[in-house]
């Protein structure tokens, strides 16, 4: 264990698509991390559940074999012995009896459910949990993203699960939260004194929010085609990221404090609709091209050689109407296929406003905080400086560096494993709120009506390269550039 784990009380984690892409590639490892680390007491117990017909052996060798290169077998087999299979269907009876009489017990001991299904199988499942009580006592649920399509399916699911789970046991989960860097960001705005006077539209330029991807969206296409790159990662990913950037300062790290400050930055958005979505979004859709070196199928072609609606890439420029962020551009991309799998936060100073430099020393550039998420998690100042030496005064732009993983020397953990101990532990801060997840679909569900009307089809884009030229066009209309750094 490491000097800052801690373990956490004993408990039950049952995961609901527990042989899916998320549980398998995400959910295990991490908590197999944490339990590497000494952080999950031996009585704890994590329950698979899925419709396949496989017992607690046959779950264990598909595990096995997914996690085998962490770490060495006997650790694995150890690890291996907490976990559990329930073949259960959300929506016939059999097995329920079985698997509540497995998991019921005492309400006072931890039981989390995580629904990492589609979330059309979100009210069922509760409902089941429901008839059985096991929504009582330290129970929680934890409720994976996308939460419904837009404003009136999110609603629904947010009822129908608010009858069986109260707020306080509803966990939203946008992993973006459990990032190192995003919580970071928390702490370099909060925690020095350096940046929040020049935090506002008096010296901030603009701030670009990229989340790009080298990976198409292979198996996740019948998931993916019908949501698209608006719903799985700016309604929340980037919105979430949005808003801490711009949101003002809690008075805690209170739960409700946070997310208090975030709601109000989800409705002070300017909305985007048929009026301007036009000048304000380009969506694009990946074509044939080059990924990581090897050619790669276009969207259409992924999907059987469907012909698809859908966007796998978006830009788009968002404003905040408020006091603090008033004409103050923040320009959001995240796109499929594109050159390199980079997440970051740049934030652009304005221009000082007057040089005293000689225009042979060269040009004077804006300073920029660039907030790396991954990979290579760290924090980045632009600033100017002399070119040390004889020759005159030449100006050289340079960053001050800090990258995690060259100061700490350790390996940032995934966000996966911070979120589901805070889950265990009954911490929401990093998780969203019912009235969070209205105001995202709120504003997100304008943009996607505007398109539909439109009836225009997302623009191709060769993959492997940025993304539509729409896409510069609609920075460089404004007279600023992406950043070059992550291109
Ligand atoms: C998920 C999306 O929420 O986030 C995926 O559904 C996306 O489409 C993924 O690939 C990106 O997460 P990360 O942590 O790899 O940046």
């Amino acid at each position: 264990m490491t000097a800052s784990s801690q373990s956490v009380e004993p408990f039950d984690l049952v995961i609901f698509g527990g042989t899916g892409d998320l549980a398998v590639r995400k959910l295990l490892p991490a908590l197999f991390h944490r339990f590497l680390d000494g952080q999950i007491p031996a009585s704890s117990r994590i329950v698979g559940i899925a419709r396949e017909a496989l017992d607690d052996a046959g779950y264990r060798a598909q595990l096995r074999e997914a996690l085998i290169g962490i770490c060495d077998a006997r650790q694995l087999d150890v690890f291996l012995q907490q976990v559990f299979y329930r073949p259960l269907d959300a929506r016939k009876d059999e097995g329920w009896d079985d698997f509540a009489a497995f998991i019921g017990g005492q309400p006072e001991h931890i039981r989390v459910f995580y629904l990492s299904t589609s979330p059309e199988l979100f009210v069922d499942i509760c409902n089941r949990l429901g008839q059985y009580k096991l929504n009582q006592g330290a129970s929680r649920v934890v409720l994976e993203k996308p939460i419904g399509r837009d404003l009136a399916s999110a609603n629904q699911i947010n009822d129908a699960v608010g009858k069986v789970f109260d707020e306080s046991q509803t966990f939203r989960i946008d992993h973006y939260l459990g990032k190192e860097t995003v919580q970071n960001l928390l702490v370099l705005r909060f925690g020095n004194a350096l940046f929040e006077p020049l935090w506002n539209a008096g010296h901030i330029d603009h701030v670009q929010i990229t989340v790009a991807e080298t990976l198409g969206v292979g198996h996740r296409g019948a998931y993916y085609d019908r949501a698209g790159a608006l719903r799985d990662m700016v309604q929340n990913h980037m919105l979430q990221l949005l808003c801490m950037v711009a949101m003002e300062p809690p008075s805690s790290l209170a739960p409700d404090a946070v997310r208090d400050e975030k709601l109000k930055v989800l409705h002070s958005l300017k909305p985007i609709d048929d009026n301007n979505a036009a000048q304000l979004t380009v969506r694009g859709q990946y074509r044939a091209g080059v990924a990581e070196g090897a050619s790669v199928p276009g969207y259409p072609e992924e999907l059987g050689n469907n012909k698809s609606n859908t966007e796998t890439f978006v830009a788009l420029k968002a404003e905040i109407a408020n006091w603090r962020w008033a004409g103050v551009p923040f320009y959001l991309r995240t796109g499929k296929r594109l050159p390199s799998r980079v997440s970051e936060i740049v934030v652009t100073f304005k221009p000082v406003p007057h040089s005293i430099f000689n225009a042979d020393a060269g040009t004077l550039s804006q300073n920029r905080l660039v907030l790396r998420l991954q990979p290579d998690e760290g924090v980045k100042l632009w600033l100017t400086i002399k070119h040390p030496g004889p020759g005159g005064l030449r100006l050289r732009h340079v960053p001050l560096d800090m990258s995690f993983a060259e100061a700490f020397g350790v390996s940032q953990p995934d966000a996966y494993e911070r979120l589901l101990l805070d889950v265990v532990r009954g911490n929401p801060t990093l998780f969203m709120r019912r009235d969070e997840v209205e105001a995202a679909w709120h504003w997100a569900g304008p943009i996607l009506a505007a398109w539909a009307d439109s009836g225009e089809a997302p623009r191709p884009y060769t993959s492997g390269s940025w993304g539509p030229s729409a896409a510069v066009a609609l920075i460089e209309r404004d007279g600023r550039t992406w950043n070059e750094d992550s291109e």
